[in-house]
């Protein structure tokens, strides 16, 4: 069965990082209702749920992905490239012990899980603002000796690689060609997002199904014309916060 870790919004986040978006004001209990919906979309969709409480003091702490990446032979504990964002992955850590041989990713190597795209056995990290070389060698260290290759990947004009692209079917990666180019991906199909809808190549894939937010109907209706299914949720409230639907959820085999 396919366990999703997940954490209630912090009463903080107001105080959050903020790389390429300028600061406006964010609900927090319009967020928690948006991220309560994103819980019950990987309920339906099949997925148990393992919803941590709140950090007050971790403004970012919704943001569970960038802490870890788990696969199924091991889980590497992540270090974000935010100083602000690095006492997030101690819980974390102690969440996922039971469940997988750790590896941790050390000083000064910076990596978030926000920049790691995993496509079968090739793990794609991108080389942003938060996530740098030493922590692709750290990683492909780490992950060698499992049968992974570990890709390094240019990504400019946004957050994270995974603002960039994600997974959408088994071959097909939705992209924003504007911030990452494609020739990094030998042998995958693509879709292109609406160029208006420059945030839109964020999505999480359940199974043969996509969790996708409500905020880019040009982009949607590109993805149902090529067959992909989806459920919907509002996400324009972690929006603000730079955070997008892969954010919140750290999804294995359990
Ligand atoms: N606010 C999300 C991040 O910058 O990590």
């Amino acid at each position: 069965m396919l366990i999703a870790i997940t954490r209630e919004v912090s009463r903080s986040i107001i105080n959050c990082e903020l790389t390429h978006l300028a600061r406006t004001p964010i609900d927090v209990e319009r967020a928690r209702d948006q991220h309560d919906q994103y819980e019950s979309a990987l309920k339906h969709l099949g997925v148990a749920v393992l919803s941590l409480p709140e950090e007050p003091t971790l403004a970012d702490s919704v943001f569970v992905e960038d802490t870890a990446l788990v696969l199924d032979e091991c889980a590497i504990i992540l270090r974000p490239g935010a100083e602000s964002r690095r006492p997030e992955t101690e819980s974390i850590a102690k969440i996922l012990a039971p469940y997988r041989k750790l590896f941790h990713v050390e000083a000064p190597a910076r990596v978030d899980g926000g920049d790691i795209l995993r496509v079968g056995k090739r793990i794609y990290v991108g080389l942003s603002t938060r996530s740098d070389t030493n922590a692709i060698e750290q990683l492909q260290d780490f992950l060698q000796p499992y049968g992974y290759e570990v890709h390094a990947v240019m990504v400019t004009g946004c957050l994270h690689l995974k603002s960039a692209v994600t997974q959408v079917a088994e071959n097909t990666l939705l992209i924003n060609p504007a911030w990452v180019n494609k020739n990094n991906f030998d042998g995958m199909t693509f879709i292109e997002i609406d160029p208006s809808e420059s945030y839109a190549a964020n999505a999480v894939l359940i199974g043969e199904t996509i969790i996708y937010p409500t905020s880019f109907p040009k982009t949607q209706k590109k993805l149902d014309e090529a067959g992909i299914k989806m459920v919907t949720v509002d996400a324009d409230e972690l929006a603000k916060a730079e955070g997008a639907v892969t954010c919140c959820s750290l999804i294995f085999n359990g």
